[in-house]
């Protein structure tokens, strides 16, 4: 089957109640980004920032996967669809996608403040201060913040460039090195994005715009690849 990489960001969630960050009501309008999603942040008030992960992950337990994330499940009966996530949600694997890869890391994980390697499943639990790893460190959020290194991008850049079809969804396109995978899509390979406002795409190719929200956008994708991209 061909290799279907998806680039996704929080614009695939928005439909499913999930805020995204940088549109007017986003989250980055509510928050300080470097006092919640940077280390300095975290150093300063850990409070602060278990607090706004707690919230975000407390909602995410009654969010619903919407059609945008069905779609790619659908699919996967004719593409071996690869998924590349920037959302912190698991409303991809609650749709019943089975291959995604996290950039950022995501909302049902802490991590050792003191072992990066120590990682634990907490579903929809809050973390709260004094709340320790086995050695006995501070948990924090298993989410990669602005600063930090993003240790799948490799492994994504591998995936993407073996791409026959890439597709990005409900992503500004303004966060590296994210954005920039785009760049390891092979020439000639088709690129679609869906998205219902502009995005400047970083890269000089043909891009077929698909300007809907992420459920239609990929209906209409749906039916554009199965009537001239499956074989
Ligand atoms: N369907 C599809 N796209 C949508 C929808 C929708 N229903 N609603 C909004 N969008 C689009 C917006 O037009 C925008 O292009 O989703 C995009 C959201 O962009 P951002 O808010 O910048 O979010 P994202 O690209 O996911 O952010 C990237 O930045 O803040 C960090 O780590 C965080 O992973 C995040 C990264």
């Amino acid at each position: 089957m061909k290799k279907l990489v998806v680039l996704t960001g929080s614009g695939i969630s928005s439909e499913s109640g999930l805020k995204t960050f940088r549109e007017s009501g986003g989250l980055w309008e509510n928050y300080d980004v470097m006092e919640v999603a940077s280390f300095s942040g975290w150093s300063k008030n850990m409070e602060l920032v278990l607090r706004f992960y707690n919230e975000r992950r407390a909602q995410l337990k009654d969010a619903k996967p919407n059609k945008g994330h069905d779609v790619l499940v659908e699919l996967q009966q004719y593409f071996d669809v690869q998924i590349i996530t920037q959302n912190v949600d698991n409303l991809h694997e609650k749709a019943g996608s089975t291959k995604v890869l996290h950039l950022h890391g995501i909302l049902t994980r802490a991590r050792s403040t003191g072992d990066p390697g120590l990682i634990y499943d907490i579903g929809y639990d809050p973390i709260l201060p004094g709340d320790k790893c086995e050695k006995g460190f501070q948990l924090r959020p298993d989410i990669v913040w602005f600063g930090e290194a993003v240790p799948a991008i490799e492994e994504a850049a591998n995936l993407t460039a073996q791409a026959d079809l890439f597709v990005v969804i409900g992503t500004s396109m303004v966060v590296y090195p994210a954005a920039g995978l785009i760049d390891y899509v092979p020439k000639g390979v088709p690129i679609f994005l869906i998205d219902p406002n502009d995005v400047a795409v970083p890269v000089h190719r043909h891009i077929h715009f698909i300007r809907e929200k992420a459920g239609a956008g990929a209906v209409l994708l749906k039916e554009k690849l199965l009537h001239n991209h499956l074989a």
